[in-house]
């Protein structure tokens, strides 16, 4: 039986949309939305050209997610790296990001998404931050996809942070003695704990590497790179990204369901 397309698809999503199988969508989606200046220097442009040009990519990518109801859409916006930028660059950064949460309010709220930030917000310009807070309180209520900005976010500095947390609690608690570490107990203290695990991890433009962005959480990701510069990538990209990751066979370090199959009857075969 062919399910019908999620309401508000594009023609050439849909068709996209039409080879997924819904059950299977991955929960969490991640982006590391690179090439921008690449884009703008294509078209000798200044770079900020392509930071702006890569706004309409995030529309679209998120309007897309949420439609198909991915859970959470988690999008690496600026890292705690990004401050070597020319300062010009780094301000033109900050001003369209303000731009984006004043602009973008409507199309969250007409699709359910929630707005939450992860990186070390306090870091921020104050009046950015005062707008991040706005537009946060303003979607709280929603109910459908959580939207997350990595800003001033870096896997490594996300750590440091996960286990002075611990370390402070322990602190407070009578000391380390008692500390149980484990792999939950560290996942709760991540910037990331409320959301659900990480599925699959997209690039684009090429690049093969993770740049210092939810290092612990991709541990078991699919990863997807595609050569598009981040300002031509759209939703319907997005939807092909999916198609590949549930074509990709997950063995979390186990062996494939087949494999596993024919292990059981070649023993069974020898025990006769
Ligand atoms: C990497 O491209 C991109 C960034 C550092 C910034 C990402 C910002 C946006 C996509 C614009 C707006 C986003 C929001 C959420 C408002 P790059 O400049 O490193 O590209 P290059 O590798 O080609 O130089």
């Amino acid at each position: 039986m062919r399910v019908a397309a999620p309401e508000g698809l594009s023609t050439k999503e849909a068709e996209v949309y039409s080879k997924l199988k819904p059950e299977l969508l991955p929960r969490h989606i991640a982006i590391i939305m690179d090439g921008n200046g690449r884009w703008a220097r294509r078209r000798h442009l200044p770079r900020i050209a392509g930071h702006r040009a890569g706004v309409a990519a995030v529309r679209s990518t998120v309007e897309t997610a949420a439609r198909i109801h991915i859970s959470a859409l988690t999008l690496y916006a600026f890292s705690a790296e990004n401050w070597k930028r020319p300062g010009t660059e780094v301000s033109f950064l900050m001003r369209l990001l303000q731009h984006y949460l004043r602009e973008e309010l409507p199309t969250l709220m007409r699709n359910d998404i929630r707005l939450d930030y992860i990186g070390r917000i306090h870091e921020l310009p104050q009046e950015v931050q005062e707008r991040m807070h706005e537009t946060h309180a303003k979607t709280a209520h929603n109910t459908g996809m959580t939207l997350t900005l990595a800003l001033n976010y870096g896997a490594r500095v996300e750590l440091v942070d996960a286990f002075s947390a611990i370390a402070r609690k322990a602190a407070r608690n009578g000391g380390l003695e008692h500390l149980q570490f484990d792999e939950a107990m560290i996942a709760q203290h991540l910037y990331t704990s409320h959301l659900p695990e990480l599925d699959l991890v997209v690039r684009t433009s090429g690049e093969m590497r993770l740049s210092n962005f939810l290092l612990w959480q991709a541990a078991y990701a699919e990863i997807f790179v595609t050569e598009k510069l981040w300002p031509d990538f759209r939703g319907v990209d997005l939807l092909n990204a999916i198609l590949e990751y549930q074509k990709r066979e997950r063995r979390y370090g186990g062996i494939s369901d087949a494999a596993s199959a024919s292990e059981h009857r070649q023993s069974l075969l020898s025990l006769k």
